[in-house]
């Protein structure tokens, strides 16, 4: 990234507009909005958000708690919403002609399921989504866990970006093909969102990293605070490792647990410097901090895979600019095929474990989500690395996972650099 692209960043800090509540009943409505992203000083932005605002609300649900929300459509334009990383009934996915059609303007639309594992996820648009995300339409979704850890704060923490023209409004080059072809919409204006934005000195602090860019893999150094890094989308890790860096694909998530020891500072790095995203500040102190270590989050309680009978399968991505030729007939492909077909990548029976390896034959790096599960991210030396529901595969680069395709109906796989998966690279699967 070049920094002379952005906007000028600035210091102050962004809030997310509402703080959470804890409901499983409730009302979202699309819609357009006028949103704060840009420095106080610099006006409004026009975008499309959730009950007014962009991030939407925070939703905060218990594990094993039903979720129910009632989505109207404001938008001129049809829409849905897509759970991402919930273990959901099929049916309440949000995929527009796979799980269920699109709403319609001035419909509405009954989600209702479980949520059976605690951690950070979130939800977006799913119709149009390349442009429905990069207009705002998302917002967190937090389990929380039955027991959670004792911190003094619980913070959430969304990172974007956005491609602003002069006048501080969204470029209207939504769909561009090249872009679509490169490396997805990347915007010339990033920060860091927070639901509160002032801590003490000495408190301990859960922070919830959220990318919910199209486009941007975000790598993020983060100063200020000592800790570790304890579960990647949502997912606890069995033995917490010290914070490092963060790196981001779209739709990844990671937790952290942190000791303050100064205004918790969020940066990207770029060639010409931090470009900074925002910052937390420090205000008092903490008279009676933490002498505790920071241990593991309750683990999951997920189906333990069968490596050793696993089917395996081979998922080639393929296409973009600078890259080799397929028989697709679009951009992006996975094994010579872009987009959906009638029928199923594979089928797998419930329960089933499969080893996948995905292979990124391309010029650009791809992070690859699946619907409805996680997987475990297999290493070089074959152990287990993370449990994760969306995996960054660099370019030319290739990755193995191992899945217990557990969950019933049909399944998106696709990259979440959304422009590359309208423009070819996404299947489907199906779990009977
Ligand atoms: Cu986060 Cu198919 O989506
Ligand atoms: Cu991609």
């Amino acid at each position: 990234m070049n920094r002379r692209e952005f906007f000028l960043a600035s210091s102050a800090t962004a809030l997310l507009p509402a703080k959470g509540w804890a409901m499983t009943h409730l009302r979202l409505k699309a819609g357009p909005v006028e949103a704060r992203i840009l420095p106080e000083s610099e006006g409004s932005t026009r975008m499309f958000g959730f009950n007014g605002m962009t991030p939407g609300p925070e939703l905060r649900v218990r594990q094993g708690d039903r979720l129910s929300v009632a989505f109207e459509n404001g938008l001129d334009q049809p829409s849905t919403i897509h759970w991402h990383g919930i273990h959901l009934e099929n049916a309440m996915d949000g995929v527009p002609d796979l799980t269920q059609a699109a709403v319609r303007p001035d419909e509405t639309y009954r989600y209702a399921f479980d949520v059976p594992y605690a951690g950070t996820y979130w939800y977006h648009a799913h119709h149009r989504s390349w442009e429905q995300v990069a207009r705002g339409l998302y917002g967190p979704l937090i389990v929380e866990e039955p027991d959670p850890p004792t911190v003094n704060h619980d913070i959430t923490i969304v990172l974007d970006d956005w491609r602003l023209d002069q006048a501080g409004q969204l470029h209207e080059s939504f769909g561009d093909l090249h872009d679509f072809s490169h490396a997805g919409r990347m915007g010339n204006f990033a920060r860091a969102l927070f639901s509160s934005a002032l801590v003490r000195h000495g408190d301990r602090v859960r922070l919830r990293l959220i990318n919910a860019a199209t486009a941007r893999v975000f790598s993020v150094t983060i100063t200020g605070g000592i800790g570790k890094v304890v579960a990647h989308d949502g997912m606890p890790l069995a033995v917490p490792v010290p914070l490092g860096d963060v790196l981001l694909a779209p739709a990844q998530r990671t937790d952290l647990i942190l000791d303050v020891a100064g205004p918790i500072s969020f940066a990207l790095p770029t060639r010409e410097g931090p470009y900074p995203l925002g910052t937390i500040s420090v205000s008092g102190s903490n008279p009676a901090p933490f002498d505790t270590p920071i241990r593991p989050l309750p683990r999951a309680r997920v189906p333990e895979p069968d490596p050793d009978r696993a089917v395996r399968l081979g998922l080639v991505m393929q296409g973009g600019a600078m890259g080799g030729r397929h028989r697709g007939d679009d951009f992006w492909a996975f094994n010579d095929l872009s987009g959906m077909s009638e029928a199923p990548w594979h089928r797998f029976a419930r329960g089933e474990t499969a080893r996948i390896t995905l292979r990124n034959d391309t010029a650009f790096p791809h992070g690859i989500h699946l619907h409805g599960h996680h997987f475990h991210e297999i290493r070089d030396d074959g152990s287990f690395g993370h449990f994760r529901d969306t995996t960054l595969v660099d370019r030319q680069a290739s990755r193995d996972i191992l899945c217990v395709f557990d969950n019933p109906g049909k399944w998106l796989l696709h990259c979440h650099t959304l422009g590359h998966q309208a423009s070819g690279m996404k299947t489907w699967v199906e779990v009977i």
